[in-house]
């Protein structure tokens, strides 16, 4: 390790498993007072608007700063101001256009990778920008993205940010149905996707798959990114290949002016019900979040080399390897593949061939490395990290520390970030500079927000106590502003529960000690697959539509690696015979309707399901089932006896 690199930049408190931020590390920090939790607290509106103020560019000043009609918020009311000129046009027109804005890494590691300046990524999303309006794309009409993670992604995402059309990306693992699904509920009118991507090696094929998800919808136009050079349909009239329209595109474009509270994006994820909800975005509040918590969280500075693994089909990739980077004039680093490939220690040799200093993942790729092994990271000098970061599922403390002992080499601050794709951006972290951290606990109210963990009735809990976790007023700027045509949904998941006057997360959590939070888990059907949000409504959809399924119900099971993986217990229908192909069969047929990453990891093949008098599934008893958890009270059944019967099949043995 070199030494002038590696800094100490937490120490660990002598009495207890809590580390906080040395002095250089609070020197180094943007914010390092505790007392900024307070003057956010005693006015968080006025601590947005400064941020709001200081941070962006905005074409003219908001006339109010917030306004709550339950449950709906608006922030900036009267704002101007465009998202692709905050991240782009302002830090070439400051003379910052040399300084590196993406770097991309191919996965082939004979294919090089791309280095990309402010100045050049400014020129790409004009250009893009105007072959969108070539299309007829119009200020207000939404497009679909469906791309691996390649440089065209954030180009695509700033051009549309620019003209002013709201872009729904959808993750490239996603089926074709998932797909078809999101463009019809968006009414999208343009797709731009690619050839194919590479995965561990192979070329994969992205254009049958997007060929097929744009039929029935509105969609006019495909544009398509030559990645692979695999062999594509082109459909006259309707695909253009993006380089050809590069080609003849003007070189500036305008930003369109846009409003505060109009749409920058759309995002669906999964709720309690089969069909995903689009999460609507809007401009100002969310750049402010993102600007802001990109800033403060990871204590980006002009030297830094910012990594987040995440894929630009989750709100993660939106925020993190996007929208906050540029907003902060940051370097982006972004890879297209497999983390483990060619070998387990792709991702450090990443970090040390380009000096990360971030480096932010979810705890279900913490888990895989740590599984395959020490020596992996230890073949790699990793000094030039800084921070690292975890989002999207609770971190098991063995994974915490094997994160801060072998990758941070016990010198780097872990941010456990919490949020969600309603919240836009980070919302309850400890920060770099005031600490503390604690493995398993995400950490405090980022400033300006505060969330309460309540019971029921809507009583705040003590320390310890679990509880619902939820958000008071004001609420975040970055928040949600809906769900798209579906204003009593977005009422009903997360405004009924506290008669409009809290959020509700749907996470359980609890208070610990130093004003932390803990985060439980979901308290819904939702699960947290591999780091990637999954309904259990959803899969149960998927697999009901295979011709042998009578019924079937779907719950989490826990998983070394990807923390939670589907279980489907499954009722096939008369003079069907229960196999291991049948299992395979269901299993593959759930690949198909959804894609790879819904896939259950195993059916029970049942012949009856416990259920309420009111014949809903008991899915509480099924998940017990599998962890050996309590089963708590069976007499309100309608049909106690399937319980004993499930209790053989499942080889459920009780607590303790
Ligand atoms: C979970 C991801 C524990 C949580 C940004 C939340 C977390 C859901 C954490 C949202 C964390 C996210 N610790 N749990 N640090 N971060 N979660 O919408 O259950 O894909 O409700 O957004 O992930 O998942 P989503």
């Amino acid at each position: 390790m070199s030494d002038e690199k590696a800094h100490k930049w937490i120490v660990k408190d002598p009495e207890e498993e809590i580390w906080w931020p040395s002095e250089e590390l609070k020197k180094a920090a943007w914010v390092s007072d505790e007392s900024i939790y307070e003057e956010a607290r005693e006015d968080p509106v006025a601590f947005w608007e400064k941020h709001a103020e200081e941070g962006l560019d905005w074409v003219e000043k908001w006339s109010k700063p917030y306004d709550w009609d339950p449950p709906f918020m608006k922030w900036f009311l009267n704002g101007k101001i465009n998202a692709s000129y905050n991240c782009l046009d302002r830090h070439v027109k400051e003379g910052r256009g040399d300084k590196t804005a993406l770097i991309w890494v191919p996965e082939p590691t004979e294919h090089d990778p791309q280095v990309i300046s402010y100045e050049e990524l400014y020129e790409k999303v004009q250009k893009f920008a105007n072959v969108l309006k070539s299309l007829g794309v119009e200020k207000g009409d939404k497009v679909g993205i469906y791309l691996p993670m390649i440089p065209e992604a954030h180009i695509a995402m700033l051009a549309c940010s620019r003209i002013g059309a709201p872009h729904s990306v959808v993750f490239s693992a996603f089926s074709p149905e998932s797909l078809n699904v999101r463009l019809q509920d968006a009414e999208a009118k343009v797709l731009i996707t690619a050839d194919g991507y590479y995965r561990r090696g192979k070329k994969l094929d992205l254009k049958d798959d997007a060929d097929e998800g744009v039929e029935g919808t509105g969609v006019e136009n495909v544009i398509v990114v030559k990645r692979t050079g695999l062999d594509v349909n082109m459909v006259e009239g309707r695909d253009h290949w993006w380089h050809e329209l590069m080609e003849d595109a003007e070189a500036e474009c305008e930003p369109e002016v846009m409003d505060s509270e109009d749409l920058l994006f759309l995002l669906y994820t999964s709720g309690t019900t089969g069909k995903p909800k689009g999460v609507i975005h809007t401009t100002g509040g969310y750049l402010t979040q993102a600007y802001l918590t990109t800033k403060w969280v990871f204590n980006l500075h002009d030297d830094d080399v910012h990594w987040c693994t995440a894929d630009i089909g989750w709100i993660t990739g939106h925020t993190y390897t996007c929208y906050g980077p540029y907003l902060n004039c940051a370097t982006t680093l972004i890879y297209e593949g497999a983390p483990d490939y060619p070998e387990l220690n792709r991702m450090w040799q990443i970090v040390e061939k380009y000096d990360v200093t971030v480096f932010y993942t979810a705890p279900t790729l913490i888990r895989a490395l740590k599984k395959g092994g020490d020596e992996w990271p230890e073949k790699h000098d990793l000094s030039s990290l800084r921070i690292l970061g975890t989002v999207g599922e609770p971190i098991d403390r063995e994974a915490w520390l094997w994160y801060l002992n072998k990758i941070g080499g016990g010198r780097c601050p872990i941010v456990d970030t919490w949020w969600q794709t309603e919240t836009g951006g980070t919302l309850i972290m400890s920060l770099p500079g005031i600490g503390p951290f604690i493995p398993t606990v995400a950490g405090r109210n980022f400033p300006g927000t505060q969330h309460e963990v309540l019971d029921k009735e809507g009583n705040v809990l003590e320390e310890g106590e679990e509880g619902a976790l939820v958000q008071m007023p004001p609420f975040a700027p970055g928040m949600l502003r809906g769900v798209y045509k579906n204003p009593e949904r977005y009422e009903k998941t997360y405004w009924s529960r506290y008669d409009d006057k809290y959020y509700f997360t749907s996470d359980a959590a609890r208070k610990t000690k130093h004003n932390c939070i803990r985060i439980g888990g979901r308290m819904d059907d939702v699960m947290q697959v591999a780091g990637h949000r999954l309904s259990t409504a959803e899969v149960e959809d998927a697999i009901n539509r295979h011709e042998a399924v009578l019924e079937s119900a779907v719950v989490p099971e826990p998983h070394e690696i990807k923390g939670e993986v589907p279980v489907a217990y499954t009722i096939l229908r008369k003079g069907e015979e229960s196999s291991e192909d049948m299992e395979k069969e269901i299993i593959s047929h759930v690949g198909e309707v959804l894609g790879p990453t819904s896939k259950p990891a195993r059916i029970i093949f049942v012949d009856e399901l416990p259920k309420t008098r009111s014949g809903k599934i008991m899915r509480r008893i099924l998940r017990s089932l599998l962890t050996d958890e309590e089963l708590g009270d069976i007499t309100t059944l309608k049909n106690p006896e399937s319980v004993k019967t499930l209790e053989k099949i499942t080889g459920y043995k009780g607590p303790g």
